[in-house]
Formats: C-alpha cells, structure tokens, sequence
C-alpha cells in the first residue's frame, strides 16, 4: 500500500522521536518496573496520547491508518508506551461510535485535562468469554449504581474516565450489557493490584473496583442492552492497530537482527555471509511485510467508509501477534548466547511480543470469528 505523504511525514518524526528519547530508556524502566512517566510526558506533550481526540478538542484526529503507523512506531520503540498512548484511544472508540455529542464532549474534555482513559471490560472471569461479566449496574431513579471488579485494565490507575461494560440484567446474557462512561473522581472507584508482567513493563495493568458507584442515567452509552455490539464494534476498529504494533515490534527485531549479522564475525566471516542465517532473515523480513500490509489494509478500511471490516480486522491483529511472536524469537536465535542476555534488547523484544497473540482477543478467538465468518 501506498502511504499518503502526510502520514510519512507522521512517521518520520515519531521514528526519532522514539530513536532519541524512548529507546535508550525503556531498557532500565523494564528491568525496575517503575513507572516511565518521563517518558509518557514527553509523548503527552507530542500530542501522542489522544490521537482520536478531534480537533475541536484539540486533538490531532487520525485516521486509522496513521494511528496503526503511530502504533507501530510507538511499539518499534517500546510496546508499553505504545499500549499506555494506543489505550486511550480503544476506550475513546465506545464513546465514538455509540455516545451522543454531548457524551463526546463530557469525554474529550477530560481526556484533554487528564490525558489518559481506560477500557474496562474483562474480568477476573470473563476474558475470551466477555458476555460472562458479572459487574452490575443497577437502575436507581434517574441514576445507575455500578458493581464489581474490572481485571487487566490497561491505564487503570492513569485515566482520568473509563468507558465500563455492564449488566443490567445477568439473566439476559449478552442482551443485558451496557456500556458507561465513568468518570475517575466518583466516589466508590478504587485501584486495586497492579500487575507484575512478563512484558509490556512499561504500561500500567491495574483492577478496577467498582463500589456502589453512582453515575447519572445521562452517562449510558447507547440503550441498555446495547452494550456488547458497542464493544464488538470497538474491538474490530481497535485490532487492526493492535496488528500493527506486533509489525512494529517484529521490525525492531529484525533491524536489531541484520544489525548483529553485520558485525558477528565467526569461522572468519561475518554471520550475515552464511546462506541459513540469510534466509533466517529474508523469512523475518516476509513475517514483517505480510503483517504490516495486511494491517493497514483492514485500518484503510475503515477510512474509507466500509461496514463490515471484522474479517480482516481479526486477520491484521493475528498476523501482527504471529509475527512478533516469531520474528522476535528468531532474532534471538540470530544473537545466540548474547540474545539471551539481558544486556541486549531483543530478549525484552521476545517477552513484550507474546501480549500481542493475548490481549484485545487471543489469536485463538481471532480465529474462530474468522472462521465463522468463512463458515457462515
Ligand atoms: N460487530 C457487531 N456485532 C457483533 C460482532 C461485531 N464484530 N460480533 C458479534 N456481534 C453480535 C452478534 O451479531 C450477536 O448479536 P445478536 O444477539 O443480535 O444476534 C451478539 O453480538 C453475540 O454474538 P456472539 O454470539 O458471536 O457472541 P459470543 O458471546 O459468542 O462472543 C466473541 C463472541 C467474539 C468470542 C467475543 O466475546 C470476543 O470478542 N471475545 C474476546 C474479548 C476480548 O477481545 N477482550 C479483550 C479485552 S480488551 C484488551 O485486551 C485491551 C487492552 O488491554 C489494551
């Protein structure tokens, strides 16, 4: 595909942007697991963090293809920065597609004051199965009270307003789901564990606890009962980007790959000069290409008006876990002892590439909707 000039021109700045001042940190924020504020402040003054937010909110609006190319550099540089910037955006998308305007502005203003927001939909039990929730919201005048515990919430002790996922009614199933903005300040909303990772260390994972929590009736998103279709309908907008932060880790890892063959000397010649290392690469590169296409092809997509984008939406987000997954492991493999060591970045490319194949659906249930969607 061809990208137009001004998204070039995103990428070029974000690229350095990353180069200078994300890359030559995010290795000590992963290994202390603390929080990289500097660095999400320098993201938050570049105007990274909102990146649906529209222009009269002063926000940049992007398309979807430039938020998949912003996503992919973003993860180039670390995925946990990209996730922290990226889920703003997912839990922008309920509000986006099923609020009203005067819900549109009640939420940009407070992402513009406090820059971060968080989708709350799996829990503790309800992951893959998502129509299994048992958080509650009960109507109460003109209110509803919420009730219950959000698990896995990227931005959860971030965001300054949530978008929730509840049930009016459990014995409904899917049909009793309803979504809410929740704004971060009401009383009864706690922050409880926040999760140790394997990878993406530098994003904040948190529970959200719900206490009788009492929104007004004017903070549902869309009817009740309408819920899932909403949050259906985010996902397939939100996992083409998803796809292309998997491209833009699998990239990393094979620039740090071709990088090493280069420089290796063993048997009295650079590794590169080896024909099966030469095709270790050209296969990476194949992995890293494919992904990338077929990502913003399904965020090209949506730019141009399409309705039902589901299919390849599912495909880019499993094409882009695949390929990280299977680039990063390789350019271990190209590094050998060294790629194992923690001294060398692509043994944290390996840890953080595996969120990729897990969150925002596992690549399992990617394909069983595909699928579907094939057997229908
Ligand atoms: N668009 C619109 N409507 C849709 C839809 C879509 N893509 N997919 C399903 N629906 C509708 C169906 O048409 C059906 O409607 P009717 O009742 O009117 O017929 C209804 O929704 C129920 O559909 P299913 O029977 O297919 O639903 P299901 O319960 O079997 O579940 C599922 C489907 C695909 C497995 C879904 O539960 C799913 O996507 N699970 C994965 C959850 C997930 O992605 N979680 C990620 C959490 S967010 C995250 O990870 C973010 C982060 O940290 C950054």
């Amino acid at each position: 595909m061809i990208i137009p000039e001004e998204i070039q021109e995103l990428r070029t700045m974000v690229r350095q942007f990353v180069d200078k001042e994300i890359i030559p940190y995010a290795g000590e924020y992963d290994r202390t697991g603390e929080m990289p504020t500097p660095l999400y402040d320098k993201c938050i003054e570049m105007g990274l963090n909102a990146a649906y937010m529209p222009e009269a909110f002063g926000g940049p609006e992007l398309s979807k293809l430039a938020f998949a190319v912003l996503q992919e550099e973003l993860a180039r540089g670390d995925i946990g920065i990209s996730t922290t910037m990226g889920a703003t955006c997912l839990a922008s998308l309920p509000v986006m597609l099923g609020g009203t305007k005067e819900q549109q502005a009640l939420w940009w203003n407070i992402v513009a004051e406090k820059h971060y927001a968080a989708f709350c939909l799996t829990e503790p039990n309800a992951g893959s199965d998502a129509a299994a929730m048992r958080t509650t919201a009960h109507r109460d005048g003109d209110d509803y009270i919420l009730n219950g515990t959000k698990c896995f919430i990227s931005n959860g002790g971030l965001a300054g307003v949530y978008s929730v996922l509840a049930t009016v009614d459990r014995s409904l199933g899917h049909k009793g789901l309803t979504a809410f903005i929740v704004e971060r300040d009401r009383p009864g909303i706690s922050i409880g564990k926040e999760e140790d990772k394997m990878g993406m260390r530098l994003s904040n994972t948190t529970e959200v606890l719900f206490d009788n929590v009492r929104i007004p009736a004017s903070n549902r998103i869309g009817p009740e009962g309408g819920g899932f279709k909403v949050i259906m309908q985010t996902l397939d907008y939100s996992r083409p980007g998803v796809g292309a932060q998997g491209v833009g880790i699998a990239q990393r890892a094979l620039e740090e790959a071709v990088k090493y063959a280069k420089q290796r000397v063993q048997f009295g010649k650079p590794i590169a000069s080896f024909q099966g290392l030469q095709f270790m690469l050209a296969d990476m590169a194949i992995e890293v290409e494919t992904a990338r296409q077929m990502a913003y092809h399904a965020a090209d997509l949506i730019d141009h008006g399409a309705t039902d984008f589901t299919y390849e939406a599912c495909i880019a987000k499993t094409r882009g876990g695949d390929a990280a997954v299977k680039v990063a492991l390789d350019a271990v493999q190209i590094l050998g002892g060294y790629g194992y060591m923690r001294e060398y970045p692509v043994e944290k490319l390996m840890r953080d590439a595996k969120i990729i194949q897990i969150y925002e659906g596992t690549n399992q249930i990617q394909r069983s909707v595909i699928a579907g969607k094939l057997l229908k």
